[in-house]
């Protein structure tokens, strides 16, 4: 979801016919998973700010023209959303099958395979078949982000552009979590894509090798150089961090 209001303001809406109250300030998505309903969602995470980039979390409310995305639309007093339409199933799976039309169709053997967001929401909105192909589209092109090599350059991750859907989950983890800015969004569209400040290799750029961006990342574009020798691991825990006092949460394998 995206994280819950402070606010000590409730506000009372009705979602799928039931009535909610949750803070003001709260999004539509985070007020939806207080009831125990899962919009699907790429780019919006529990702890960072939302960014509205996936289009995957639309939603209907009365009233309003439109299908906003719902972790980046607040709830209002008296609102009443619909996240389960014909129309919203129909929106969904076209927006999954155009990310899956440009993804490498590697899961068999991807090191992501049965830990992958893109993976398990293709199955949440239904996406039985991919009717685009990357024949005759400029997925291969010369300059495209697919066809540009794995930044092995870190000690402990990889980086491999041709897997990368764009959501900002890294760049806005590096920012937020960890307060450096060593990510950015470059190019525009199509050949839009994750790099490091100048487009230098990780390794020669700001990025301090903290692994927030790889925790972020919902597919295996950045990847622990340990899970891809070894394998996911069976079991993990969230722990906080006992070296200083800022209180990071980070995964223990
Ligand atoms: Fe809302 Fe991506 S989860 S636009």
């Amino acid at each position: 979801g995206t994280p819950l209001s402070t606010s000590k303001q409730q506000v009372t809406l009705t979602i799928d016919g039931m009535q909610i109250n949750v803070p003001e300030g709260t999004s539509i998505m985070r007020a939806a998973m207080e009831m125990g309903t899962q919009i699907p969602k790429l780019c919006a995470t529990d702890s960072l700010q939302s960014f509205g980039s996936c289009r995957l979390c639309l939603v209907e409310i009365e009233g309003r023209n439109g299908t906003p995305a719902s972790c980046t639309t607040p709830v209002a007093p008296g609102m009443v959303v619909h996240t389960q339409t014909e129309r919203l199933a129909r929106l969904r799976k076209g927006v999954m099958e155009l990310y899956i039309s440009d993804h490498p169709l590697d899961c068999l053997t991807c090191s992501a395979n049965g830990d992958c967001e893109l993976q398990d929401m293709a199955g949440a909105v239904g996406l039985r078949e991919v009717r685009y192909g990357m024949e005759g589209s400029n997925h291969f092109a010369k300059g495209s982000p697919h066809v540009l090599p794995k930044d092995e350059s870190n000690p402990y991750f990889t980086y491999d552009p041709a897997k990368c859907i764009v959501c900002s989950r890294c760049v806005r983890a590096c920012e937020e979590v960890q307060g450096t800015f060593a990510l950015t969004i470059a190019g525009r569209g199509f050949d839009s894509r994750v790099s490091p400040g100048m487009s230098e290799p990780f390794l020669q750029s700001e990025c301090v090798s903290c692994g927030a961006c790889v925790q972020a990342c919902p597919t295996a574009t950045l990847n622990e150089k340990s899970v891809i020798a070894i394998g996911a691991p069976e079991h993990s825990v969230v722990t906080t961090c006992a070296y200083c006092g800022v209180g990071c949460s980070f995964k223990a394998e």
